[in-house]
């Protein structure tokens, strides 16, 4: 299949684009920023805003599914610039569905948060078909718009949609502001490992090369207008990344810090619809993981391209605080 990706060069979407590729698919990159991973040689690449509806229109044209990964994913982002992740977001998930829409695109896949189930209630593990409640954090509310955009696009025109709520995501080429790669980068430079209250509160992490799996197993038929969350049963507490940084990098100590106000306490979620009806699970446990991600970072330390330094650059070394984007 032919497959558009928007945000194909961001951190999620290399690794579906790779996926794509390792599956026999034709990937086309649809982003803003060049790729730094994947050249236009080896991937035929669109750099274009997800608002300039002709561009995107031009990208799309020929394929038979949009995978929408562009967005301002970075919490810290949406906080210091509200209007911006209200426009990329939410309208810009408006015109990649219209986008799709005339030039008659199969099916689109949405990447969602396991966030909208913050404060949500039932009995955990929480499924899918739970009851939202409105979201607490701007960057929660602007994906659930674009899941209410994708449904409205499906009930008004017919369009597919699939809605993918990851879990949270970290491997290779994550941003430096996640809450792995700052323990990692620090431990590397023998810096402690700040940990907020009493380090318990935990969440479920998906190795980001099993994330994108989920991504393209979504692309069968049986996932048209289905919601599926892509997590592990895993429930990892920020106590124990620590204590895995710590055993894989090195014995850096690891220091405890006043409680930071309105951290939500996060539920249980199940990945069983993936596992049942798309086959999908995580695989890879999360101390193999961060194993595999100390190592690509270690990599790029020792050949440092200028893509790679600069995704490196204000790693957790340079980050005055533990301000984990998505924990
Ligand atoms: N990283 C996480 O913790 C996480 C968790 C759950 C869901 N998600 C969702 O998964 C998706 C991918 O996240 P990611 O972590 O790979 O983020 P990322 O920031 O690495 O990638 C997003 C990409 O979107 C591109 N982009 C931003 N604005 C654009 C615009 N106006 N036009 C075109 N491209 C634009 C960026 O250049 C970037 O390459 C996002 O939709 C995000 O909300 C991320």
């Amino acid at each position: 299949m032919k497959i558009l990706v928007t945000g194909g060069s961001g951190f999620i979407g290399s690794h579906v684009v790779d996926v794509l590729l390792a599956h026999g698919h034709e990937p086309r990159i649809f982003d803003i920023v060049p790729s730094p991973y994947i050249t236009p040689e080896q991937v035929e690449t669109v750099v274009g805003d997800l608002l300039d509806l002709e561009t995107l229109r031009a990208a799309t044209r020929g394929c038979d599914a949009v995978i929408h990964l562009a967005a301002v994913s970075d919490v810290n982002d949406v906080v210091r610039d509200p209007s911006r992740a209200e426009l990329v977001n939410a309208r810009g998930t408006e015109v990649m569905l219209e986008a799709a829409l005339l030039e008659k695109i199969k099916r689109v896949l949405y990447a969602s948060t396991v966030w909208v189930y913050g404060g949500a209630a039932g009995e955990e593990p929480l499924d899918e078909d739970t009851s939202l409640v409105p979201p607490a954090h701007f960057y929660t509310a602007t994906k659930v718009a674009g899941e209410l955009f994708c449904h409205s696009f499906d009930e008004l025109y017919g369009l597919e949609q699939t809605i993918l709520r990851f879990g949270i995501p970290y491997g290779p080429r994550a941003r430096a502001s996640t809450v792995v790669a700052q323990f990692v980068s620090r431990a590397l430079a023998g810096e402690p490992l700040t940990v907020t209250g009493d380090g318990a509160q935990t969440r479920q992490f998906v190795y980001v090369e099993d994330l994108a799996e989920g991504v393209v197993a979504a692309l069968a038929p049986v996932a048209a207008g289905r919601t599926y969350n892509l997590v592990g049963s895993e429930q990892v507490s920020v106590r124990q990344i620590a204590e895995t940084v710590q055993d894989l990098v090195g014995n850096v100590p690891i220091v405890h810090v006043d409680d930071r106000p309105a951290d939500l306490r996060s539920s249980a979620i199940s990945g069983e619809r993936a596992e049942r009806e798309l086959g999908w699970r995580l695989e890879t446990p999360f101390h193999q993981g961060v194993r595999r991600y100390v190592a690509w970072v270690k990599g790029i330390q020792d050949t440092p391209s200028e893509a790679a330094a600069s995704r490196m650059a204000g790693s957790a070394s340079s980050v005055p605080r533990q301000e984990p984007a998505e924990l």
